[in-house]
């Protein structure tokens, strides 16, 4: 039996350095330890020798299967590591070889038509300033000529937060007191940012959005200017002249106060079938006025020698309206599907 068993030993490891693949490997394991493998069948004997055999021969053949499954593993992995070098050597890939998936780099909306609006704004010698998003009560509100007791502080359902910083920016113009105080005149300041609100959300209201405001303080300035500058970005954007229209509207920071529409860029010839300005020909936009004495006062100009005025819009909304975006939740959204079309 010692000896049957060496033999088989012997054979068995011999045969497996003569393995090809994976599958030979496979079939012969089977043959030598499946279930009645020629070792396997050999072992069975062991339960009829005497107790003294049973000791030897039992390690012996329990040893014997250990380097047979030992030698089946090493095979094994000289097998795959030789496909392996096989697959490198025959296929070359270039790691740095640019994909065939639309990996472009994507800008998102909102920054797209930013980069278009700084563009006009920087050819008519504006500065840029950043919105805070943390502002004060102060900023935010009173001095803007809106104190704690103005009815105007419901139109802005404000997030109030504990300390001297303490309010989530509801708007661009919290900026306006900053500018005047740190800036020379005259100012030709546009300020985007993001702001808050406590907005119940759907397709048109969301909690954060973007607005962009400008304000412009100078000798000479007169509404003419004014509709000068918004004509000339709402041209730059739409790549076609636009109408503009002031109706009377009220802002406690400005006086008189406007809102502003622009004739929609869209409609081809017959304004009646187009669903942009939902069949009117114009698109409510913005909002400006020109500055308060109240809120000059807070800024030490002279009112005299100095006119003004600011504006600010809801830049998601200048987009949804550029892109045809239906829902203005996409902008908040990572969804590729969506940013990816631009
Ligand atoms: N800050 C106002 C808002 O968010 C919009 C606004 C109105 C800005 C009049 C202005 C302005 O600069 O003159 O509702």
């Amino acid at each position: 039996m010692q000896q049957k068993l060496t033999q088989l030993k012997e054979e068995t490891l011999a045969k497996i350095k003569t393995l090809a693949t994976e599958q030979e490997i496979i079939d012969y394991r089977n043959a030598i330890v499946g279930k009645s493998g020629s070792l396997t069948e050999i072992l069975k004997w062991i339960k009829d020798l005497s107790v003294e055999d049973k000791q030897t021969i039992g390690k012996l053949s329990n040893d014997i299967k250990v380097s047979i499954l030992e030698a089946f593993e090493l095979r094994l992995n000289e097998i795959k590591k030789a496909e392996i070098e096989a697959k490198l050597a025959n296929e070359f890939f270039d790691v740095t070889s640019p994909s065939n998936e639309d990996n472009a780099v994507h800008k998102h909306p909102l920054t797209r038509a930013l980069d278009q609006i700084y563009n006009t704004f920087e050819r008519m010698w504006f500065k840029i300033y950043e919105s805070a998003e943390v502002s004060t009560e102060y900023l935010n509100f009173d001095s803007l000529n809106v104190p704690a007791t103005h009815p105007a502080r419901d139109m802005q359902d404000t997030f109030w937060l504990e300390g001297k910083w303490n309010v989530l920016a509801t708007q661009t113009s919290s900026m306006q007191n900053i500018i005047y105080k740190s800036s020379e005149l005259p100012i030709r300041a546009i300020v985007p940012g993001r702001v808050f609100r406590n907005e119940d959300i759907d397709a048109t209201h969301e909690n954060t959005f973007y607005q962009v405001e400008w304000v412009v303080v100078d000798k000479d300035i007169n509404i003419w200017h004014l509709k000068y500058t918004i004509k000339t970005m709402l041209g730059d954007l739409f790549g076609k002249e636009v109408e503009i229209r002031l109706r009377p509207w009220f802002f406690p920071f400005v006086e008189p106060g406007v809102e502003i529409d622009f004739s929609c860029p869209f409609c081809i010839d017959d304004w009646s079938k187009c669903r942009v300005c939902k069949w009117s020909s114009w698109i409510e936009f913005m909002w400006a006025g020109l500055i308060h004495p109240n809120v000059l006062r807070e800024w030490w100009i002279d009112p005299e020698v100095y006119s003004w005025f600011a504006f600010g819009f809801w830049l998601n909304r200048l987009v949804m309206i550029k892109y045809w975006i239906n829902d203005i939740r996409y902008f908040q959204q990572p969804n590729l599907a969506f940013l990816k079309q631009f």
